[in-house]
């Protein structure tokens, strides 16, 4: 068992630098199939996401590996289309190797990413599209099996909603048909825009990435070359090290994150009280201690360029003790708001109610231990921790691990009085 171990009542000051975006790395790791020569992704963090991926991507016979802080791949003459169901169970990026094994090998096996903690997560619109293109989906009762006689074929397709996933699925899967391919409805996250510029620079034709309508020319069953890629930096992380300026009070700069990425969480924080200054690249979160936050604030947390859900957690512990009720309703997953019992159990006035979360606001934290129920519900908890009386002890840290290579340690670097344990209490 891993643990985060937080002791409020230290001010933040410094400056941090968010590492490359977990939710880019791990499209980018499964669009690495699709080419036919070396690639190197740069700066990749440790995250467990991560390590799975390059376990999924040795097992179905690809080469790919660590070389120092970056990851170099290098193609193989053939790929297998079953992925373990091990590794397709660990992580919900599993789903990104659908269309680049059914490109490589004809033919992908998957087990069902299923429901998972932030409530049902299907996978229709994916398996829609890639049946539009001339594939052929079995679904059983645990997994997917998709097959494809030839060269998948380019086609129009809409999207019912604009999942982030099938946005990528079905972009990877245009690069190398054969004609053209339209995606409307799209996603428009940063992450699909930047998985589009790796592609891009290894040849592919993709225009529109970014917008809600995609073109993409593809290959006619050609792989597409290689190139060395900066990955974009994480917009969750950064939103991380702002509302723990907000929480905490003090004055921290992210740099090398354009604000334009969290521009809904940035204006949040500013109508919460705090002093936000964006600059080119980077920007500055400072609130004074002595003052506290407002609440009555109504968050809906939307597909981009509106609040992330995945910051939703972390307005919320924002807004704990803010100085009245507040709302935040998540329109993307049904349970974004588990980490509501750890709030609740720290002596907050706080209720999730479906995708709705309600706060009271007022809160004065006090320290015990909660359990981190998901990813970014556990880094909400950890940042609850930053404005506890006492020392909050967040278990299941390992969730944290999919996505922070080392939260504890860069809140730590900030002036927070945090660190991560193991089960025998050791320092890591
Ligand atoms: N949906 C469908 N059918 C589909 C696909 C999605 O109904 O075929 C629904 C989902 O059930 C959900 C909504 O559409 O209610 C949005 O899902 P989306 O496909 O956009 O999300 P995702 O691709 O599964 C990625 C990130 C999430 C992030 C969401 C939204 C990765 C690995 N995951 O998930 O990140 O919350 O986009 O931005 O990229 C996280 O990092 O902690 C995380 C959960």
């Amino acid at each position: 068992m891993e643990y985060i171990e937080v002791t409020g009542g230290q001010v933040l000051s410094g400056c941090i630098r968010p590492a490359a975006a977990k939710n880019s790395v791990l499209p980018l790791l499964a669009a690495t199939l699709l080419c036919g020569k070396p690639c190197t992704l740069l700066a990749v963090p440790r995250l467990r996401d991560v390590d799975t991926s390059l376990a999924l991507l040795k097992a179905v016979g690809a080469d790919a590996k660590r070389e120092g802080e970056n990851i170099l791949t290098r193609p193989t003459a053939s790929v297998t289309g079953t992925v373990p169901p091990e590794l397709a169970g660990a992580m919900r990026g599993s789903v990104f190797y659908l269309a680049p094994l059914l490109t490589r090998a004809g033919r992908a096996e998957l087990a069902l990413p299923g429901g998972c903690r932030l409530g049902p997560r299907p996978i229709d619109i994916h398996l829609a599209g890639l049946t539009a293109m001339g594939a052929q989906a079995e679904l059983r009762q645990d997994r997917v099996i998709l097959r494809c006689h030839g060269v998948l074929r380019g086609t129009e397709f809409a999207l019912r909603l604009p999942s982030v996933g099938a946005t990528l699925t079905l972009m990877m899967a245009a690069c190398c048909a054969a004609g053209t391919t339209v995606l409307r409805g799209a996603a428009c996250e940063p992450e699909i825009a930047d998985t589009a510029a790796f592609l891009n620079a290894c040849g592919a034709r993709i225009a529109g990435a970014g917008t809600s309508t995609l073109r993409i020319r593809g290959t006619g069953g050609d792989l597409l070359g290689g190139c060395c890629h900066t990955v974009l930096p994480d917009r969750i992380a950064a939103s991380t090290y702002a509302a723990a300026t907000a929480i905490a009070g003090g004055r921290v700069t992210v740099e090398g994150c354009p604000p334009r990425y969290l521009a809904a969480f940035l204006d949040f924080l500013g109508a919460a009280g705090c002093s936000v200054v964006r600059g080119s690249g980077r920007f500055t979160v400072s609130r004074c201690p002595a003052r506290p936050l407002k609440g009555g604030q109504d968050l809906v947390a939307s597909a981009y360029p509106g609040l992330a859900t995945d910051a939703a957690p972390l307005a919320a512990a924002v807004l704990l003790g803010a100085d009245g009720p507040s709302r935040i309703y998540d329109g993307l997953f049904q349970n974004r708001f588990a980490c509501a019992a750890g709030f609740a159990a720290l002596g907050a006035g706080a209720q999730a109610e479906g995708r709705l979360l309600r706060l009271a606001g007022g809160a004065e934290l006090h320290g015990g231990t909660v359990t981190a129920p998901d990813l970014r519900g556990g880094a909400a908890l950890v940042l609850a921790g930053l404005g506890a009386k006492g020392t909050v002890r967040v278990a299941d840290a390992g969730h944290i691990r999919r996505g922070y290579a080392h939260l504890a340690q860069d809140l730590a670097g900030l002036g927070a009085q945090c660190r991560s344990l193991t089960e025998d209490a050791s320092e890591e």
